[in-house]
Formats: structure tokens, C-alpha cells, sequence
């Protein structure tokens, strides 16, 4: 997919800095395709958090990208102080989501290489933190790529898979990860359908996934979440392809809400179900699902969603954004170094293991414990 979801932009052609960051602001899709361009840390955390830039890989690049602008907009004159700023903003940009952990391990890297920094002059440390955000932004596209050539090994020409929300390149630099296979085989010449769950209560598939497959001149059927056991039922489905937002040390897996009963009703189809993740998704400081913190969001997205009242004012409402599908659900994960399959406390450790890019919290949680 040609569309760059997000990406720095320079003010002047021969540096980095200053510069800006442009992203697709995904709450206008389908109807418009307007980007958001800021040099604001405050803007660009009303983005996260407002889900014009959404998906755990997105939201990773954004983050760091926000350290750049924060680094950017400091006045400070010398590295201490600039590192001061460098640590206030990620501290504030944590604040913005919980549950994806690219968005902290994003942060934490930002934060390493700044520190990496002292000593330059505050135009090349400025300098060099944009272009670490960039580096971030050009790993995840790579990523998605392999994530890509591995998650198509599990599939066959003429495929239709079931997905959920929206893991595709919307949710990451480029090209996605739930999604990444199916492009691919497009790219191969292969036949390939996708259904696509709409997702409440945002809609993240019928907006973005059906949007984004249909511009990508992919066969894609919008379904209501709850026809996803008719379709399986009616056997139109070969495998259900999912992203997810944070991965715990067993393959528990976070994920849109909804992923779990996605889950459930393929083990009772007997159709395997995937998570597609780069390991910067990964957290291995976490044993499992029980302690990934999940957010919850305002009930308006549920009573008011569809732009009007769709419940009794008053309603009591619980909304969780993501909830967790058990690894016992999931027949494997898939990631940027191959595949990974249960028991997942031994493979997912062997794949972190057999490259360096697990993400700065991991490695250092892993390296204090
Ligand atoms: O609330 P969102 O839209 O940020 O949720 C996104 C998802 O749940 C995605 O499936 C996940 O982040 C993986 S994106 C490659």
C-alpha cells in the first residue's frame, strides 16, 4: 500500500530538523483522506489518544516521533536540558494509551538513544533523535514485510481469511501485519478474499480494513462482528488473521475487542486462528494475559458511536478496548523472525532471542530479572 500512514516530514530539503509529523488522521476515513501535520507533543497526544493514529505499530512510531518534536520545540541550549525535555515528553506521550506496548518500547528506545547523546551540540541531538524516529518508521515497514513472507507460508492460492478490527498498513508504517500476507499474495498473483468484521464499537474494520483492502483492489466482504459464527458455519473461511497489541510471555495475546470470541468460535469451527506481531509487540516481562492493562474508553463511543444516540441516556456502559485471547486459542504467532508455535513461553523466548530488535523494555526487563 502506496499510502504512508505516518512519517516526518522536514521543513527544509538537506535536515531533519525542523520538521514535522504528517499522519493520516484515520477517524475521517472512509469519507475523506485528510493528514494531520504537527509539531506538537500536546497535538500529537490528542492524536494517539483520539485514535487518528491507531494500531500498536502506528502508535510505537507516533511516540517516538513525539520525542523528536519534544526535543524539537526545547529551547534548552546544552544536552542536559535537552535531555530533560526528551524525558518529559515520553513521559507525557505514555500517558496517551495503555495497552500496546510498542508504545513504551518506543519511548524507552527514544529515551536510550538520547542519553547516548550527551555531549553533541543541541542542533545534532535534535538531529538525531528525528532521525531515530525514522529508523523506527522504516523497521516497522521491514517488519511487516517478513511478517508477511512467514504469515503466507500458512496459507494456499485461492484463500479467504477472517479478520478483525484493523491490522493493516493503517495500523503500522506500511503494509500491516494481519494483512501483510494477503497483499503479499496479491503481490504473488494468488486469489485471496478477506471478510472483515466492521468491529464495535468504532468500526475499525468497516472504516479502515474495508477501506484499505478495497484501495488495494482486494476482494473484501464487510461483515456485522456478530455473522462472524455464519460465515465460519457456512465454511467460507480457511483461517482468521488477527494483529494484536501486546503479547505476554505465554502467547496471550491482546487484541481488539473481540478477538477472544473470534477465537473461541474458530476452535469450535476447527479453523486455525493467527496473530500476526512484530516483537517490538512482544512483552516477555509479562508471564500472561492477566496482566496486560487494558483500556477502557468512554461510553459515548458505545451509546453515540455512529455519530448519534444509539441508547437510553443514562445507560450504564462498559467498554474495554481490547481484551485478551488465551495462547491455548491461538494455533501460532507470527512474527518479523518466523513462526512461532505453542508451547509459546519456549518459542516466542527463542525467537526474541535470535535477533536484537526485541525492544528496549523487554531486553532490559529481561536483563534485570
Ligand atoms: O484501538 P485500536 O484501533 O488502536 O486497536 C488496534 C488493534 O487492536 C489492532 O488489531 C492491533 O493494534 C494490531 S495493529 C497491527
Amino acid at each position: 500500500m502506496a499510502l504512508k500512514t505516518i512519517e516526518w516530514v522536514p521543513d527544509g530539503a538537506r535536515r531533519r530538523v525542523p520538521g514535522r509529523v504528517r499522519l493520516v488522521d484515520q477517524t475521517k476515513l472512509p469519507e475523506e483522506l485528510v493528514y494531520l501535520e504537527t509539531k506538537d507533543v500536546r497535538e500529537l497526544w490528542t492524536a494517539i489518544r483520539e485514535l487518528k493514529v491507531r494500531g500498536a505499530p502506528a502508535i510505537g512510531v507516533a511516540a517516538a516521533m513525539g520525542v523528536a518534536l519534544a526535543a524539537q520545540a526545547s529551547s534548552a541550549s546544552d544536552t542536559p536540558g535537552l535531555l530533560k525535555a526528551v524525558v518529559k515528553g515520553a513521559s507525557y506521550l505514555a500517558g496517551s494509551r495503555p495497552t500496546a506496548v510498542n508504545l513504551f518500547n518506543m519511548l524507552e528506545r527514544m529515551k536510550k538513544v538520547a542519553a547516548g547523546l550527551a555531549g553533541l551540540p543541541p542542533d545534532r541531538f535534535r538531529e538525531a533523535l528525528a532521525k531515530e524516529a525514522q529508523a523506527i518508521r522504516d523497521e516497522d515497514a521491514a517488519m511487516c514485510r517478513a511478517i508477511g513472507r512467514h504469515g503466507l507460508t500458512l496459507l494456499r492460492d485461492g484463500f479467504t481469511v477472517l479478520t478483525h478490527c484493523n491490522a493493516g498498513g493503517l495500523a503500522t508504517a506500511e503494509y500491516g501485519t494481519a494483512l501483510a500476507p494477503v497483499y503479499l499474495a496479491r503481490e504473488r498473483g494468488w486469489k485471496v478474499r478477506v471478510f472483515a468484521d466492521e468491529t464495535r464499537p468504532l468500526l475499525q474494520g468497516a472504516r479502515l480494513t474495508a477501506w484499505e483492502l478495497m484501495q488495494a483492489g482486494v476482494d473484501v466482504t464487510l461483515i456485522c462482528d456478530n455473522m462472524a459464527a455464519s460465515v465460519m458455519a457456512a465454511g467460507k473461511i480457511d483461517a482468521v488473521l488477527v494483529g494484536a497489541d501486546r503479547i505476554a510471555a505465554n502467547g496471550d495475546t491482546a487484541n481488539k475487542i473481540g478477538t477472544y470470541s473470534l477465537a473461541v468460535l474458530a476452535a469450535a469451527h476447527e479453523i486455525p486462528l493467527y496473530v500476526l506481531a512484530p516483537t517490538t509487540t512482544f512483552d516477555p516481562a509479562i508471564p500472561d494475559g492477566r496482566h496486560i492493562p487494558i483500556e477502557h474508553r468512554p461510553a459515548e463511543e458505545v451509546t453515540e458511536g455512529m455519530g448519534r444516540r444509539t441508547a437510553p441516556r443514562g445507560v450504564k456502559v462498559h467498554s474495554p478496548a481490547f481484551d485478551v485471547t488465551p495462547a491455548s486459542l491461538v494455533r501460532a504467532i507470527v512474527c518479523e523472525r518466523g513462526i512461532a508455535r505453542p508451547p509459546y513461553t519456549k518459542s516466542l523466548a527463542g525467537l526474541l532471542k535470535s535477533g536484537a530488535s526485541a525492544g528496549p523494555v523487554a531486553r532490559k526487563r529481561r536483563a534485570a530479572s
